[in-house]
């Protein structure tokens, strides 16, 4: 599956970041999202899949949506000529972002075999993200220091040099102090925990770990990058309403306090990862538009087959010349 499905789920990030880059900047956060949704919607419908959504984004903050239990692809009928395809989608993850042209808004999706990523609501989830070399060393509900104290000797440096992302909200205010006091530096971000998350897996990106509480399907959408780049995530859900003690038990998930690690967020035999750059990002630069078409950056990853690809992409509009630039 990883193989011939890779470049068809990059046409998808595509052409959402695509869509949504084009209103970047117009302080519409909702009409950004709504663009980047219809254009995953459009293409994925025309995959030889028979996809569901099992994750997705929208319900939270009632923002326009694939919806979860969603059926696309040219299969979406019940054709058994098609594969059965689990789908984890944000369309366009970082609204604000894109919607006052600040860096890091994304275009995303994962996919796996039946089963293979976590069918969860769309609430909060607590987290702890870092890359291969930290794996094994933190612990959910230990103090930040001891989490950081572990990942520095990981990273063989002192906590002082560490860099950690949390989202900038009240609700981290004690991780935040917390964070302060042990030593470490802090880059708070204004939306965007899953490029964060991606970051940290990287080496070179000066991201050493992502902390605090953030969205649930972008917890699951980290898993499947992290599932390709070897790094982990602890999370646990976090429920903020009544109702959402009842959306869990429907979606056939009885124990709120469970901690999650990457393998159990994606646990897929065969992941793919698409992320494309809507705006200027750390990993990704975003849709740049010219006379005759424009410039995508994307990355694809898979799990089993452990590929890595980043993906520079002109594309011409019908009639237009190719005017090739580095
Ligand atoms: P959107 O894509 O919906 O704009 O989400 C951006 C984001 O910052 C995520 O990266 C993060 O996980 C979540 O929102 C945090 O939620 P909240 O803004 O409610 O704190």
């Amino acid at each position: 599956m990883e193989e011939r499905h890779s470049l068809e789920f990059l046409k998808v990030v595509e052409e959402a970041a695509i869509a949504s880059a084009r209103t970047m900047g117009r302080g519409e956060r909702k009409g950004s999202d709504r663009v980047a949704v219809e254009a995953m919607r459009r293409v994925l419908d025309t995959l030889p899949i028979r996809g569901t959504i099992v994750i997705g984004e929208g319900e939270r903050d009632e923002a326009p949506m694939l919806y979860i239990g969603e059926k696309l692809g040219v299969g979406k009928n019940g054709d058994g000529n098609y594969p059965e395809v689990d789908i984890a989608v944000d369309p366009l993850e970082g609204t604000n972002l894109c919607a006052t042209g600040a860096p890091n808004a994304i275009a995303v999706l994962a996919a796996s075999e039946k089963g293979g990523l976590l069918n969860a609501p769309d609430i909060y989830m607590e987290k702890i993200v870092v890359g291969q070399p930290c794996k094994g060393a933190c612990d959910l509900d230990a103090p930040a220091a001891t989490n950081l104290k572990a990942i520095a000797k990981r990273l063989d440096r002192d906590v002082e040099d560490l860099v950690v992302i949390v989202l900038d909200r009240p609700r981290h205010d004690k991780l935040v102090a917390d964070i302060r006091s042990a030593g470490a530096r802090i880059r708070l971000i204004g939306d965007g925990d899953l490029s964060a998350g991606i970051s940290a897996a990287i080496r070179g990106t000066g991201v050493h770990a992502v902390m605090g509480i953030g969205g649930a399907p972008e917890g699951v959408l980290t898993a499947a990058a992290l599932r390709c780049l070897d790094g982990e995530i602890l999370a646990r859900l976090v429920l903020t309403k009544p109702s959402d003690e009842e959306r869990l038990k429907s979606m056939g998930i009885p124990d709120r306090k469970k901690i999650y690690r990457t393998g159990d967020l994606a646990s897929g035999r065969d992941i793919i990862f698409a992320a494309s750059g809507v705006t200027d990002g750390t990993l990704l630069k975003g849709v740049s538009f010219f006379g005759e078409g424009m410039r995508t950056h994307s990355v694809i990853m898979t799990a089993r087959t452990r590929k890595v690809r980043f993906i520079d992409t002109i594309h011409v509009e019908e009639g237009g010349h190719l005017a090739v630039r580095v």
